[in-house]
């Protein structure tokens, strides 16, 4: 795993999008994998910045890692809403190219559509930010690292850690679509951001502590070409 140590938010999110940009410059139709959560919002804001340069970004397919169960369709806190308003509003991805598990269907055929669509578009470059417990995606402690697309529980540290979107705790939802560990490990290149001491955790398990369910985030010392770009805080338990 490569390791980038910089100073603070805004220079984890130049150097991801310096990497972001050479997969959209190396691949005829980038297949580019999306995260959600305060982390990638300063990527995100540099690969607008770059549309209204001229890029542009019809011939890229993406795919999100995973979205909530039980929201209303559109509502504000779900992370079709979060990445129409953060990237794609502001952007020319077509709506065609666009993959986010839908939650308005029957989850089992969702999971099982997802992951097929997947095999059939491999993932060149796949961001990742990281839970507070180590968590991928949605994949909390206990996940099998060759999981696939499926449904999950959120654990009660999740759900707090995401009630700061929400109104109350009791709106955040306890169940998610997500892909699953072996569904992320299927990407070509995957980048990892930390950025924040309440990751610190997160990041002393995933480079320091054992190879283990305990902390999904370990299971990327497994993947051939990880990189991992942490800030000062961050890295602050290592
Ligand atoms: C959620 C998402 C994860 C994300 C994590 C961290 O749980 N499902 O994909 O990495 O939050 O969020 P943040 O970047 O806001 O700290």
């Amino acid at each position: 795993m490569e390791i980038i140590k910089v100073k603070d938010y805004e220079e984890m999110s130049e150097k991801a999008f310096s990497l972001m940009r050479a997969v959209l410059d190396d691949n005829k139709h980038p297949v580019l994998g999306l995260a959600t959560g305060s982390t990638p919002l300063g990527l995100y804001g540099k690969m607008k910045r770059f549309y209204e340069e001229g890029f542009s970004y019809k011939h890229c397919i993406t795919f999100n890692l995973d979205e909530y169960l039980g929201l209303p369709e559109g509502h504000p806190q779900s992370y079709r809403h979060y990445m129409y308003e953060n990237l794609f509003n502001s952007t020319d991805f077509q709506g065609d190219n666009i993959h986010i598990p839908d939650s308005t269907g029957d989850p089992e055929t969702i999971c099982n559509m997802y992951e097929h669509s997947l095999d059939s578009n491999r993932i060149d470059l796949q961001i990742l930010g990281l839970g507070g417990n180590g968590h991928i995606a949605f994949n909390e402690p206990g996940t099998p690292f060759d999981s696939l697309t499926h449904v999950v529980d959120l654990t009660e540290q999740t759900r707090e850690d995401n009630s700061r979107f929400f109104e109350r705790k009791e709106d955040v939802p306890t169940q998610a679509i997500t892909m699953g560990i072996g569904s992320i490990l299927k990407a070509k290149k995957i980048v990892v951001m930390a950025s924040g001491a309440a990751k610190a955790d997160a990041v002393y398990g995933m480079l320091e502590g054992p190879v283990s369910t305990d902390c999904p985030a370990s299971a990327l010392r497994n993947h051939p070409d990880v990189v991992l770009i942490v800030d000062e805080e961050a890295a602050s338990k290592l």
